[in-house]
């Protein structure tokens, strides 16, 4: 007889537990996007997605992962930047091909870090120079140069 009393009650601590995880907002297009593709997370992005140079092999899902958590915040841009939203397969925008670009100059730059420190793991990334913009810094800010 306890068990019926106990069954909601145990419901209702985990709705209280949801409510005080939840995670911040997250990008609307990648939401719509995992709701697209689900169930096809971990097939090779080039059977998911139409126009796959780079990540031909990956997991779709992993792909999506990338455009939010490394390539939105390492250059301070929201999607529109290199996509018209909702045509991702388009090439239309030119930052979209400067994209793919950089990825490969990164990759032959983590090469010769590598050579040179001697070190398997030592790597760039497009955080590496764009810390959040667009045009990487030539030069300190002036308040750190007194020092
Ligand atoms: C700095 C540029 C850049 C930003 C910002 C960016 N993307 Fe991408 N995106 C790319 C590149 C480059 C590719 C092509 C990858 C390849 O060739 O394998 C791509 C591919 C995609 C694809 C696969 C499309 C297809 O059918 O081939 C989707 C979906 C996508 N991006 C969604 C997004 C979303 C959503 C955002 C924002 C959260 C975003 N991207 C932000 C550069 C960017
Ligand atoms: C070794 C440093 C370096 C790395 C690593 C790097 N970039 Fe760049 N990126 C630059 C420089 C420098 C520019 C040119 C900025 C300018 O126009 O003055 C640039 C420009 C760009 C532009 C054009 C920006 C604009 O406003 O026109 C995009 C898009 C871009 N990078 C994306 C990426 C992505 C995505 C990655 C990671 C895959 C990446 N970059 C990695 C140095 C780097």
């Amino acid at each position: 007889m306890k068990n019926v009393y106990f069954v909601p009650v145990f419901f209702i601590l985990l709705g209280i537990q949801d409510q005080n995880t939840q995670q911040p907002e997250r990008n609307k297009h990648i939401v719509a996007l995992e709701e697209a593709i689900k169930g096809k997370e971990q097939m090779p992005a080039e059977q998911v997605f139409q126009n796959i140079e780079l990540f031909k092999g990956m997991p779709a899902g992993r792909v999506l992962r990338i455009m939010e958590t490394a390539f939105s915040p390492a250059l301070g841009v929201t999607c529109d930047f290199c996509h018209v939203e909702g045509k991702w397969e388009s090439d239309d925008k030119d930052k979209k091909t400067i994209a793919r670009k950089m990825w490969r100059m990164q990759r032959e730059l983590s090469e010769l870090i590598r050579e040179i420190v001697d070190r398997e793991n030592a790597a760039v990334n497009c955080t590496t120079c764009h810390r959040g913009m667009t045009k990487p810094a030539l030069e300190m800010p002036r308040a750190s140069n007194k020092k």
